[in-house]
């Protein structure tokens, strides 16, 4: 018999509301309508300057690898957007693009973490983070979070579980499944208690750009040696191009250049060229108009939620999920999400995927649809409680 698969890959979880989608996708060839809010990106395609700018690249020819580190263009590119944005003066030399946020994910962690040591993150959080860890033989020191700190590490909780193994700790605001937002003052705590006890900050900052009424600090602003992940699919609304961008310390650069030559020798050569666009003024203004439709979609659904009596006790702030909690109606979330897809054909997102802290009576609704979908999304589910008998 030949030797079992690694012990790394049986150990790494699927996305459970996989499950649920491969029964959503039978529903739907056998015609039933219906209503997607388990999805994690923009329902919107990439905007017309961007798929233009693609095409162009593929026409004239850029069809082969580029530095490992990425187009110079391109990362000059988004240091100009740090100026214009947070008012920041950032090297475009400390700027790696990536195959994704999914990429500077797996530079920081293979850069960042030894067999057997590991960072602190938040339970609920974005899972693929802990399975990153465990990829690189680390770990993550799961920290329950509630909403009386924001679903977020505070410094508090660094010093009360970091322990001897502890290198770092991941944070991401926005939150994914919480939407909420880490303050200026929160992430210099963060940064004081991690580099007091010699670790690394890590802030994931993909769903900058996607916040309402407010705009999110960059831990760039409060700490020049933060490790910082971004990502051109979520504001930038290219999920599928696989593009990111990490910024790191002048000094880590050499060694993560290095590891993105070995592990995907460069991200996406049409996808930096048609990237380029994305910071033209007519470009933006799309993003920005996007970003006020994803807005109206909070602002109805968030209090269209608790009226139906769903608990969701922070008003979150950004990204384009809420997190709910279904203890009003009792029952486990995967049976819940399992009854709303069988009896209403509506999808939605089981706790389970984003740990296990309030896992089991809490579920995730992308508001990844357009406005009227989301009313009727709202109708099926007031229709749907009343045969859930949790
Ligand atoms: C919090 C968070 N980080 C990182 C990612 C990775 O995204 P990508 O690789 O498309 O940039 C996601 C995707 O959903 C996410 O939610």
């Amino acid at each position: 018999m030949a030797h079992p698969y690694s012990a790394r890959s049986r150990a790494i979880e699927p996305f459970h509301v996989m499950a649920l989608l491969a029964r959503a996708n039978e529903l739907q060839a056998a015609g039933h309508d219906v209503i997607h809010l388990e999805i994690g990106e923009p329902d919107f395609t990439t905007a017309a300057p961007i798929v233009a700018a693609g095409q162009a690249a593929l026409a004239a020819g850029h069809t082969r690898y580029t530095a490992a580190r990425g187009l110079p263009a391109l990362r000059e590119a988004i240091a100009g957007f740090y100026g214009q944005r947070y008012g920041l003066h950032i090297d475009p030399e400390r700027i790696l693009v990536t195959p994704g946020g999914s990429g500077a994910l797996l530079l920081a962690s293979s850069l960042l973490v030894d067999p057997g040591k590991h960072w602190l993150l938040a339970d609920p959080g974005y899972p693929c983070n802990r399975h990153f860890l465990r990829l690189v033989e680390g770990g993550a020191q799961l920290v329950p979070v509630g909403p009386e700190v924001n679903y977020q590490l505070t410094a508090d909780l660094v010093e009360r579980y970091w322990d001897k193994d502890s290198v770092g700790a991941l944070v991401a605001s926005p939150a994914n499944p919480t939407g909420t937002v880490l303050g200026r003052d929160e992430l210099a705590s963060l940064s004081k208690a991690t580099h007091e006890r010699h670790g690394h900050l890590v802030v994931d900052e993909i769903y900058h750009g996607l916040t309402y009424g407010m705009d999110a600090p960059s831990v760039l602003e409060v700490d020049d040696s933060a490790f910082v992940l971004n990502s051109f699919s979520k504001y930038f609304g290219m999920t599928g191009w696989r593009l990111g961008w990490l910024v790191a310390p002048p000094n880590a650069v050499a060694d993560l250049e290095k590891l993105a030559q070995n592990l995907y020798i460069s991200a996406p050569s049409m996808a930096q060229h048609a990237a380029l666009a994305c910071f033209e003024p007519e470009t933006l203004a799309i993003f920005e108009a996007r970003r006020a439709e994803f807005a109206r979609r909070r602002d109805y659904l968030l209090p269209a939620l608790r009226e139906l009596g769903f608990r969701i006790a922070v008003e979150p702030q950004g990204a384009f999920y809420l997190y709910a909690d279904i203890s009003p109606f009792g029952g486990d979330a995967f049976a819940f999400c399992q009854h709303f897809l069988e009896t209403e054909h509506l999808a939605f997102t089981p706790g389970l995927d984003f740990g296990r802290h309030l896992a089991g009576h809490h579920v995730r609704f992308a508001y990844t649809q357009s406005l009227p979908r989301l009313e009727q999304a709202v109708e099926r589910i007031a229709r749907g409680l009343k045969s859930w008998q949790g």
